[in-house]
Parts: structure tokens; sequence; C-alpha cells
């Protein structure tokens, strides 16, 4: 697997004399392809952390490997073009401009690449084919629906072909029924082209269309690992992934107890686990004890 983000260690600390730590020391990985829900409540730092992996914050330390890249090291210039390259975002209130039909939004990304008017114009009309707009391309924001403006948002969020979606709180202003259709629309996209997608959402409901779901609580990450039946305590004590935890529950080590009592001679006979993944549970448990 390729991992596509990777953070480490990193905190955002907001303001000089009364300040807030937005975020405290979030270590993160992800793999390219995987479908990611952040939820959390309002202030924990899901959009700073949204805003630091698209590269449009940086953090007050820690490091952001995104896509082989040492984030931290680069220049402005340098950062706005991994983020024109890599990130497609979409934002609560989708941000499109009032004055440009729906294929002029999604067309706008496209603006400072070597392309014609003619293939800029083909390529979001195929976007909007895809986000099942085609016909209401000439419509202004102001006469869309509830549920056409974020697939605009998300049409546009794909013009540059990113290797990242990253969607804050795209369904929070949208009935329930208009949200999973655009969360289903997400999860297509995830499934046919392999993009990474993340959504940061309050709903729970949202959040279990995602295959691996994230928690933030106080600027903290909280792992959910998937499949575990109840026994969560590997995951998120451990900091061990979820690929290695299903591994380990699946040879009956459910619970913290019954790994931290491991003997590294059995780790070698779980079914699956390689040898980088029986020195990373070590590894874990010795950080842990
Ligand atoms: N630009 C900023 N300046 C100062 N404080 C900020 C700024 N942005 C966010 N914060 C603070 O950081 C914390 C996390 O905010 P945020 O990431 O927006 O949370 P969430 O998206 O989970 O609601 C909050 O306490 C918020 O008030
Ligand atoms: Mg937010």
């Amino acid at each position: 697997m390729n991992e596509i983000i990777k953070a480490a260690g990193i905190t955002k600390v907001y303001g000089t004399r009364n300040q807030v730590r937005a975020l405290d020391d979030v270590n993160l990985t992800i793999e390219a392809g995987e479908y990611i829900s952040i939820r959390g409540p309002s202030g924990s730092g899901k959009s700073t952390l949204l805003n630091i992996i698209g590269c449009l914050d940086r953090p007050t330390s820690g490091e952001l490997i995104l896509d082989g890249v040492d984030v931290e090291k680069q220049g402005d210039g340098e950062l706005s073009r991994i983020r024109r390259d890599n990130i497609g975002f979409i934002f609560q209130s989708f941000n499109l401009l009032p004055i440009l039909n729906a294929v002029e939004n999604v067309e706008l990304p496209m603006e400072n690449l070597k392309m014609t008017p003619k293939e800029r114009r083909d390529r979001a009309m195929k976007l909007l084919g895809t986000v099942g707009l085609k016909d209401r391309w000439n419509h202004k924001p102001k006469e869309m629906s509830g549920g056409e403006k974020p697939r605009v948002a998300i049409a546009r969020a794909l013009a540059n072909d990113p290797s990242v979606v990253l969607a804050d709180e795209p369904t929070g202003n949208l009935d329930s029924r208009t949200g999973k259709s655009i969360m289903k629309l997400l999860g297509e996209l995830n499934h046919n082209t392999g993009t990474t997608v993340i959504v940061v959402t309050h709903d729970i409901s949202i959040a279990k269309a995602t295959q691996r779901q994230l928690y933030v609580e106080d600027g903290r990450i909280k792992e959910k690992t998937r499949n575990l039946s109840g026994k969560k305590e590997i995951g998120s004590k451990l900091k061990l992934s979820p690929e290695i935890c299903n591994k380990l529950v699946k040879a009956g080590y459910g619970d913290l107890g019954r790994v931290l009592g491991i003997d590294p001679a059995k780790l070698s006979r779980v079914k699956g686990l390689k040898r980088r993944e029986i020195t990373q549970v070590l590894e874990a448990i010795k950080n842990y004890k």
C-alpha cells in the first residue's frame, strides 16, 4: 500500500496571548484510496486538521508528508502548486462564485493549466455529467437546489484530477436524504477512481457511510477501528492501524490485555501479519508500557 498522507506530531496553536491549541500532537497515516470520515464536536479541530492536510494552512509544529513530499519544507509558491495538483477541496458553504454558472465554476481551477478553452469546457461538462448535472450546466448557484450546489462543488474539486478530495461538512446544511445522496456520490468517486476521500462531518449516520472513521476531540485524534465488533481497545490505545488490528482480532487477540501479554513468538503465527507489522506491534507495546 502507498501512504498518501502521513502526519506526525502535528500541533496547531492559534493566537499569541490567548492561545488556542486547535491540534495537539496528531499522528495519522492514510493510505491512497481510503474513504475516511472525521467526526467530532464543534471546535474540536476538524477543520484545522483538514486545512493542514490540504495545505491551506501550516501546522505550528510537526511533519506532514503528502504523497512523498515533506510539505513543511516547501515555500508558499510550492505549497500552492502542491495544493493545486493534489488536492480537491469541498467547503461547507461550497464557495461557488455567484456570477458564474455551473460549468464556469467547474472550469475555474483549470485556468492555470495548459488547456485550451475547449478542452476546459469539455472536461468541465464531463465532470458535471459525473455528478448528474449535465443539463444544469448553465445555471447559476442561485438557480440551483440545495442538492445541486454540493454536486457542482464536487465536480469543481475534481477538475484537476486530485489524488485527495477533502470535504468539510459537505452535508452540514442539507436535509438527511440529500446528505446521503452526496455521500453516495463521494463513495462512488472513491470506489470508481481510487481517489482518497476524507469527509468531515458531525453526523454519525454520515460517518458510517465511510470505511474508516476517525474522531477528533480537543485537538486529538481517536480512531474507531473498523470491524472490531466492539473491541476497540487495541487500536486506539496502541495506535495500531486497522489492518493490523483486524488481523489480531481474527487471531483471538481482541483486547488490550491479551495483546500486551503476547509472546513475540506467537505474533509470528498470527495469520497474515507481515514481519514489518510484527515489528510495529512490538514497538507499539513497548511504547505503551
Ligand atoms: N483562525 C483562527 N484563529 C484563532 N482560533 C481559531 C482559528 N481557527 C480555529 N480556531 C480555534 O481552533 C479550535 C478548532 O477549530 P476548528 O478546527 O474550526 O474546529 P471544528 O472544525 O472541529 O469545529 C477552536 O477552538 C477554534 O475557535
Ligand atoms: Mg469546522
